[in-house]
């Protein structure tokens, strides 16, 4: 990597991170060194309803349990948040433990927003917009991909607007995250798969942000290796901890990277074709990848040779575009591995819909700090149209 006399960043993580097989049965005193003794576990409702997990976690709580809010559902919504936030504060609340994946973490966050500030997340939406720390949030992930249990956005869907909101604020990085391998283990290959390329996004992406910096990096690049190598063990054989965890492990290392060091346009496409067409995120993700670091690779090639490496490409003597052609290869060879499909129209995105899809995608906040500048809609149209 290269950083010139101009650098100047600020990295946080700020959450207590444990790991371990078994680490969840340690979420009473987790809860407790927080200050906290009533606590409502928010979850999804498959898990709810198919495993023992969200269960398990309530009969460890004990009495600092008050109550199970197991509503949430994948592209979690505002109007779920506010239930959420009523249901924890009927039953007086003071600390939120989230079971799940993505989707019940960063519902979770918006609970513990609303919880404290009331009103109606809606309220809260943009950057860091609260003035001070939202309700005690303990994460246990149940997938590994998000890394949202340490992350400071939450992305909850408006369904009446067909939108994804963001919701940007260091007053919302979770306080504890329970790594724990042992609740990732029935977690379906194809599920496993998915995930496990959002985490390789985060990766690739805080890398080739324009506000990427050495410690994101590092932990990116790192992020990136693990993947690689435990990403085909997990989906091989769920029952594989040792990946599991490792798994577990790169996830929150690239959700510590991008929640610092920010995302780019994979995930700006991601946010608009998930909140159209249902697309799961880290599909959609694994999709436009490989198509985005060619695009990106016109203007910052360079960025894409220790990406290349950590990929196990041998970069000695090879350009700086060669690297990038090589990430992307991989990354698209990485998905077809772990079985994921590789292109939009096989999600049902019609080519009618590109061009609106490419002018949608010029709202999403992602956008930003994406390496190459997008200077307009028919520059993403033929990302789009790549990836179609
Ligand atoms: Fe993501």
């Amino acid at each position: 990597m290269t950083y010139d006399s101009s650098l100047s960043f600020i990295f946080m993580n700020t959450t207590r991170v444990v790991f371990g097989s078994g680490s969840s049965k340690d979420v009473r005193e987790e809860v407790r060194a927080l200050g906290c003794a009533r606590a409502v576990i928010v979850t999804d409702s498959v898990l709810a309803t198919r495993t023992d997990v969200p269960g398990r976690i309530e009969k460890t709580l004990g009495d600092s349990c008050v109550g199970v809010f197991s509503d949430v559902v994948p592209d979690s919504g505002v109007h779920i948040v506010d239930a959420g936030a009523a249901f924890a504060r009927e039953r007086g609340a003071d600390c939120i433990v989230s079971v799940g994946g993505g989707s019940a973490i960063d519902t979770a966050k918006g609970i513990a927003i609303v919880l404290k500030e009331g009103g109606s997340l809606r309220d809260y939406e943009g950057f860091q917009v609260l003035k001070r720390p939202a309700t005690p949030h303990v994460a246990i992930p149940t997938t590994a991909g998000t890394g949202s249990e340490v992350t400071y956005v939450a992305v909850i869907k408006d369904h009446e607007a067909h939108q994804k909101l963001l919701f940007g604020d260091y007053n919302i990085i979770p306080n504890t995250a329970l790594l724990d391998p042992d609740l990732t283990v029935g977690l379906p290959p194809l599920l496993t798969a998915a995930t496990g390329m959002d985490a390789m996004s985060h990766a690739v992406e805080a890398i080739h942000s324009q506000q990427n910096e050495p410690i994101a990096d590092g932990l990116s690049l790192h992020a990136i290796r693990l993947i690689r190598e435990f990403l085909p063990r997990a989906v091989a054989d769920g029952k594989d901890l040792v990946a599991r965890g490792q798994m577990l492990i790169a996830s929150n290392m690239a959700g510590a990277a991008f929640s610092n060091a920010q995302v780019g346009l994979v995930h700006a496409i991601a946010h608009t074709v998930g909140a159209r067409y249902g697309i799961h995120h880290g599909l959609a993700n694994s999709i436009v990848m490989p198509h985005v670091v060619r695009f990106n690779a016109v203007e910052v090639a360079a960025t894409y040779r220790p990406v290349a490496a950590a990929l196990g490409v041998a970069v000695d003597g090879l350009s700086d575009e060669a690297c990038a052609e090589l990430v992307a290869e991989r990354l698209a060879a990485l998905a077809a591995k772990t079985g994921l499909p590789l292109t939009l129209s096989s999600q049902g995105v019609p080519e009618s819909a590109l061009e609106e899809l490419a002018e949608a995608t010029l709202a999403d906040a992602s956008i930003i700090y994406n390496g190459r500048t997008v200077l307009g809609a028919e520059e993403l149209l033929e990302v789009y149209r790549a990836a179609f």
